[in-house]
């Protein structure tokens, strides 16, 4: 009797396990896009987060509503998100905090995506941290911060706020390839870079993602795009809703407008449509508005809305 009263208990198990996979495995492929390979070990859903905004304002110090912030990083998983973007100098150091305070033991599939090459002064600005030692130390504090033994990836920023700054980029990146050989990295990436300087980091090492600003308004990055997704790589759009300026356009208000929905929904859902490799991490502190981009980034837009969408740019 016994026996057959444990065994049920292990085949009713067994039965929960198989469909706790299914629903996982449901979520992630339920997400608007699916996902995209950028490695053999790694692949992302193309709907992501970017932790950004979880910090205090002005991306600076604790945020005014911690357990908010631990509930939208929460939400992000139980959506089936798989990939979340961030930095140690977002806080600084508050937003990868508030990752491991809400996430660590990480969930298998999620991978986090930090980015090296600034740091936050007294006064909150941005200015950059390109040497080897202070690349060094970045990895070191978001291995600390996160709580992990190695980065899933890591981007090497190197530009402004939105537009690359001219100059060779090799000696930071190869301070990065340096510390991947050491096992601290997975994979590598880069951030508001030129085609030229992209070029001179994949001389030095592979790279499995470029994230630059872009946006449906701001589309300088057209052709780097394109030749990117010919070459099966990842380009992470920053500001995908126009950042610390949100978009504003009167096509894009009336084409969401036509389509009963939101500005917001149909910048990202134009974003997803624009090309397979494109991976969405809007930034949000809203539970609400995480939900609202889930599921505004599914919208289909029909032919004629994409055709006057891309008039925004000129
Ligand atoms: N590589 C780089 O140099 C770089 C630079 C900047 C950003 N990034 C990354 O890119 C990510 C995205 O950029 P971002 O967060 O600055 O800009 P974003 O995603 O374009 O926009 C975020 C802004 O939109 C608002 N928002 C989001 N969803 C909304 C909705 N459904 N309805 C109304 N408002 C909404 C947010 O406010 P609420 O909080 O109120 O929702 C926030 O103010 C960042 O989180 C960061 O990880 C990288």
């Amino acid at each position: 009797m016994i026996f057959i009263s444990e065994s049920l208990h292990l085949i009713a198990a067994r039965q929960e396990t198989c469909i706790n996979a299914k629903m996982k495995r449901m979520t992630s492929t339920t997400l608007p896009g699916g996902t995209f390979k950028l490695a053999d070990d790694l692949t992302l859903t193309r709907m992501g987060y970017g932790a950004m905004q979880l910090a205090g304002p002005h991306v600076f110090g604790p945020p005014a509503d911690h357990d908010g912030a631990l509930a939208v990083l929460r939400e992000v998983v139980k959506l089936g998100i798989t990939h979340i973007d961030t930095s140690d100098f977002y806080g600084p150091h508050i937003t990868n905090q508030l990752i491991k305070e809400a996430l660590h033991p990480y969930p298998e599939q999620l991978r986090i995506v930090t980015k090296v090459g600034a740091l936050r002064d007294a006064q909150g600005n941005w200015p950059k941290a390109l040497a080897p030692d202070q690349l060094r130390q970045a990895i070191r504090d978001n291995l600390a911060n996160l709580g992990l033994n190695a980065l899933d990836v890591v981007n090497l920023r190197v530009g402004g706020s939105d537009a690359p700054t001219p100059g060779s980029i090799a000696e930071p990146f190869s301070v990065l390839a340096e510390m991947q050989q050491e096992g601290f990295i997975k994979h590598l990436g880069v951030s508001t870079v030129s085609t030229g300087q992209l070029a001179e980091a994949q001389s030095i090492a592979p790279v499995v993602c470029v994230q630059n600003f872009y946006n449906i308004a701001n589309r300088q990055d057209d052709s780097l795009i394109d030749s990117l997704a010919e070459q099966g790589i990842a380009y992470v759009p920053y500001f995908p809703l126009g950042g610390f300026s949100p978009l504003q356009s009167d096509t894009l208000s009336s084409v969401a407008a036509r389509l009963d929905t939101s500005p917001m929904a149909v910048a990202l859902a134009w974003l997803l449509q624009r090309s397979p490799n494109i991976l969405l991490i809007p930034g949000t502190s809203s539970v609400e508005h995480l939900r609202e981009n889930v599921a505004g980034a599914g919208l289909q837009l029909p032919d004629d809305a994409i055709k006057e969408l891309n008039e925004i740019a000129g």
